[in-house]
């Protein structure tokens, strides 16, 4: 008899993708438990509505009376609901904090009160471990690294970390964390650096690059952090954290020079604006605690084939696009789910 994944955040990028990518490469049913903040798009998921393997559940992991149901009937947890735009944080942190570390201990605490709780999966980020100098470029994050982070998301993200870890080590809540780099791939919301460019690209707008470009992050396509996401549940030891990055380092000022090329335009599409707060300079992840004990390894992440398909994906997706940019989106829920769809 499959098993009942409930997976929080499905209406954000990763979750989406997880979603579909569960659906396709498994025999697990899916509940996907989102409040729909602005970061949650339905539309994303349009094509499996009717899908009798999947059901979406509209509640706020800040408030278990409204998905103790739910909940009850899920196997395990892949836990992805988050505030998690890094600039938002640094405007007004206090969400951040709310729905990563409260409603993260709401959540826990609800999963672990029921009836033979199975796995739950924290998904986390590399964030949690702060900054890396430019060099040497052999220094990377590990598991062991202290987490030290810099940004009001990073804390926040640290919170929820922590508090995975505490279940294990008070409660014997059986929980593993995942700690992941930069994401790429469609339906990613266009606050974040890749879908931005692109789109204003893609419209003839230039980019804000932020201070000199030279801020380096480690891309992985968003299905390898799903398949990675799934092969921790499946074989992660409980209790254990495990990184995961597609040694794939960039400077922000290459990100955008390839995204140039590939969208048709020049230099003179950069514009150049302050320094974000804080700004984090390099993360790089050492994986290979997962690549030896779990066998996973990225194979869709190398670039330019795999940046040069995400940004055909959004050429092609203008109609997701534009209803993200334009607010459209938002209704979505109401047209399919509300009274009289
Ligand atoms: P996203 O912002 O695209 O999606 C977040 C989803 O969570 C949205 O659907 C939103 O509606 C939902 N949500 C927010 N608050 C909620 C609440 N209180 N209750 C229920 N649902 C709520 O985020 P993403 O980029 O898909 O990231 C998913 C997870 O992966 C996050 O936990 C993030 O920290 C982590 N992560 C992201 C990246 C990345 O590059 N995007 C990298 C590593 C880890
Ligand atoms: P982002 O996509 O926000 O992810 P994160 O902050 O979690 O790494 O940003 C990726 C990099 O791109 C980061 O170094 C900041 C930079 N950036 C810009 O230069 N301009 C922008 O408009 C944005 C959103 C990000």
């Amino acid at each position: 008899m499959p098993q009942t994944i409930l997976i929080t955040g499905g209406a954000g990028f990763i979750g989406s993708n997880l979603i579909r990518y569960i659906l396709e490469e498994r025999d697990e049913r899916v509940i996907n438990l989102d409040a729909l903040t602005y970061a949650g798009n339905l539309e994303s998921l349009a094509d499996l509505r009717g899908n009798p393997r999947y059901e979406f559940v509209h509640a706020d992991i800040c408030e278990p009376d409204k998905y103790a149901e739910a909940l009850g009937r899920a196997d395990c947890v892949l836990h992805l609901a988050a505030e998690s735009h890094v600039d938002r944080s640094i405007h007004d942190p206090s969400a951040f904090l709310h729905t990563n570390i409260v409603g993260t201990q709401l959540l826990l605490d609800a999963w672990r009160r029921k009836e033979n709780p199975g796995r739950f999966v924290y998904v986390s980020t590399d964030e949690v471990y702060g900054t890396l100098p430019l060099e040497p470029t052999s220094l990377k994050f590990t598991e062991q690294t202290p987490l030290s982070p810099n940004s009001p998301y990073a804390v926040s993200k640290t919170g929820g970390d922590m508090l995975a870890r505490a279940y294990h080590h008070t409660y014997g809540l059986d929980t593993v964390i995942t700690r992941c780099s930069n994401n790429f791939g469609p339906y990613q919301f266009p606050e974040k650096v890749i879908p931005l460019f692109v789109n204003n690209l893609i419209e003839g707008k230039p980019v804000p690059l932020y201070g000199e470009g030279k801020n380096v992050r480690d891309w992985l396509h968003v299905l390898d952090h799903c398949e990675a996401i799934c092969a921790v549940l499946d074989k992660g030891g409980t209790g254990e954290a495990y990184n995961i990055g597609g040694d794939n380092e960039r400077s922000n000022l290459e990100l955008t020079r390839m995204l140039l090329d590939l969208c048709g335009r020049d230099e003179s599409f950069i514009k150049r604006v302050p320094d974000r707060l804080g700004h984090d300079l390099r993360y790089a992840i050492d994986a290979s605690k997962i690549r030896d004990e779990l066998g996973w390894r990225p194979t869709r992440s190398a670039w330019p084939d795999a940046l040069e398909a995400t940004v055909e994906w959004y050429k092609q997706n203008r109609t997701w696009c534009d209803h993200v940019r334009s607010g459209e989106y938002r209704r979505f829920y109401e047209q399919n789910y509300g009274p009289g769809a």
